[in-house]
């Protein structure tokens, strides 16, 4: 160490001690890899096996169409097109993704979260109502009435929704910090798993009769 002030020696420790604190694994791309130790049964990998470079071409980098609006026709009013790996391949490991999302008179993106990325949402046609709900125990709600040109952040892992308070249809897109951010609708999820959540457990945990529970169940197998 001649010759090197002991400050800057100092300093580099530091530096290394900051580095390796932070230090964490990648995040995951899917809910769960169990292990192997081989790969010859191996059928997943945390995003997609790569192309040879030399291969690669500009149609892997682009996706057409998403000025041509979507069917609205269903019970939600909603339509989401996700553009993630399988939609544009040169996406694979790059940390991004793009959503479109269409919404008729009324129509609603309904309570949903996404476990893998915070999601910045722009308004290109329309007015939504949106919002999200922080964790435990405060479960505030945070809401806005968006017009075309307004922006809103949906951070990681809460969730959130937006409705078409309008009475034209409504065009949003919204950006992820995930090649894959995931997507669990929550009235899905808890009422229309597949097997069934017995009834009697989301009966206790809704604090509701068992055949509003059955009724739900009912709507969403
Ligand atoms: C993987 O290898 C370890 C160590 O040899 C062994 O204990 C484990 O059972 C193996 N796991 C599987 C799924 O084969
Ligand atoms: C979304 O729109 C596409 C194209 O218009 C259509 O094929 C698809 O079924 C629609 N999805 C839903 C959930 O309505």
């Amino acid at each position: 160490m001649k010759g090197v002030p002991n400050c800057l020696v100092a300093l580099a420790l530091m530096a290394l001690a900051c580095s390796v604190a932070s230090a964490f694994d990648p995040s995951p791309l899917q809910d769960f890899c169990v292990a192997l130790n081989t790969s010859t049964d191996a059928v997943f990998v945390s995003g997609k096996f790569c192309k040879d470079p030399k291969l690669a071409n500009a149609n892997d980098f682009s996706f057409q169409g998403l000025n041509i609006p979507r069917n609205t026709e269903n019970a939600l009013g909603s339509n989401v097109t996700l553009l993630n790996a399988d939609q544009i391949p040169a996406l694979n490991t790059l940390g991004t993704s793009l959503a479109h999302i269409d919404y008729a008179p009324y129509g609603l993106n309904p309570p949903h979260t996404h476990p893998r990325s915070t999601e910045i949402l722009l308004v290109a046609e329309g007015t939504l109502y949106v919002g999200f709900v922080t964790s435990n125990p405060n479960n505030r709600l945070f809401t806005k009435i968006l017009k075309a040109g307004d922006v809103f952040v949906f951070p990681i892992g809460l969730i959130h929704f937006q409705f078409n308070v309008g009475k034209t249809n409504a065009v949003a897109f919204s950006g992820f910090g995930s090649q894959n951010p995931g997507l669990i609708v929550i009235a899905n999820a808890v009422f229309g798993s597949d097997p069934p959540i017995n009834p009697d457990v989301l009966a206790k945990a809704f604090q509701v009769d068992k055949k509003v529970i059955d009724d739900l169940e009912k709507q969403f197998n």
